[in-house]
């Protein structure tokens, strides 16, 4: 049986985040340079999306690009804005016949003027879109999203819009970039490394999280399976015992 016919169709996570890591090493052990390897990174993101819009996946958010990587030389810095100016261009209209809906989380305003404008007119162009909700994360830190939503939030207070007191997590929620998106239940970083690098730090509370030593540029449908597969082997308890997630679960079964 292929691992797509192994997976539960009923318990498929609603929305997937990945980090999608080991562009450099990929191209380095090719030896190539850095950037060879951000470029193969559209064929996987390609395979990926196809995937769980196959599936019917409602959300895939995909960090692409961290505050922290503006500190990478300017030349590598240089070449991601410029794959991902003639990435867009290139599947807009690919999104569009899919019914793909782009979503960008992140601060757009430190991305270089043309990359800004050709985000914001796939966004509008995919708007009315209702199938895979793709959230790219750009110029995205956890730590930079938390505070802007704190100044956000201190602003609003201080004008009289909102009671302090009345902040509960739907309110906090609607501050953050990914307002309007359920939580991921799976997060996968590609690569070896075992770490959260400041994605989604507030929304990952109760991720299952999944690592694969497989760097991105090779990471493919069956690699998304295998993940998902992994996924529904854990039993998500929530701070609660086993036995009544049992019991839940023959209740509704
Ligand atoms: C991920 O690949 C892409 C970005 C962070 C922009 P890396 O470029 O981090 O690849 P490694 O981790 O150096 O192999
Ligand atoms: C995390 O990868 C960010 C993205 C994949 C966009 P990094 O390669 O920048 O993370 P660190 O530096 O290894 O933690
Ligand atoms: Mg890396």
């Amino acid at each position: 049986m292929s691992l797509k016919d192994q997976l539960d169709l009923q318990r498929l996570p609603r929305h997937i985040a990945i980090i999608m890591d080991g562009n450099g090493r990929w191209a380095k052990e090719r030896g190539q340079d850095r950037l060879y390897g951000h470029h193969q990174v559209v064929e996987s993101v390609r395979d990926i999306v196809e995937g769980c819009a196959e599936m019917g996946i409602e959300y895939l958010t995909l960090y692409a690009f961290s505050t922290e990587n503006w500190d990478r030389p300017v030349y590598e810095v240089n070449g991601i804005m410029e794959l991902l100016v003639t990435t867009i261009r290139k599947e807009v209209d690919t999104l569009n016949k899919n019914n793909i809906r782009l979503h960008v989380i992140g601060d757009m305003a430190m991305l270089p003027g043309h990359c800004h404008r050709e985000l914001q007119e796939a966004i509008d162009i995919t708007a009315p879109n209702t199938g895979l909700n793709l959230v790219m994360a750009l110029s995205y830190s956890a730590r930079w999203e938390i505070l802007q939503a704190a100044r956000s939030i201190a602003r609003d207070a201080k004008a009289g819009k909102l009671n302090p007191d009345e902040v509960t997590p739907e309110i906090w929620e609607k501050y953050l970039c990914t307002a309007g998106l359920p939580d991921p239940e799976l997060i996968i970083r590609t690569s070896g490394e075992h770490r959260i690098s400041n994605f989604l730090l507030y929304q990952l509370a109760y991720a299952e999280l999944y690592f694969t030593n497989t760097r991105w540029p090779d990471f493919r449908k069956e690699n998304l399976y295998e993940a998902i597969l992994n996924y529904q082997t854990r039993e998500r308890r929530f701070g609660k015992t086993s036995e009544q997630i049992q019991q839940n679960e023959e209740i509704v079964s």
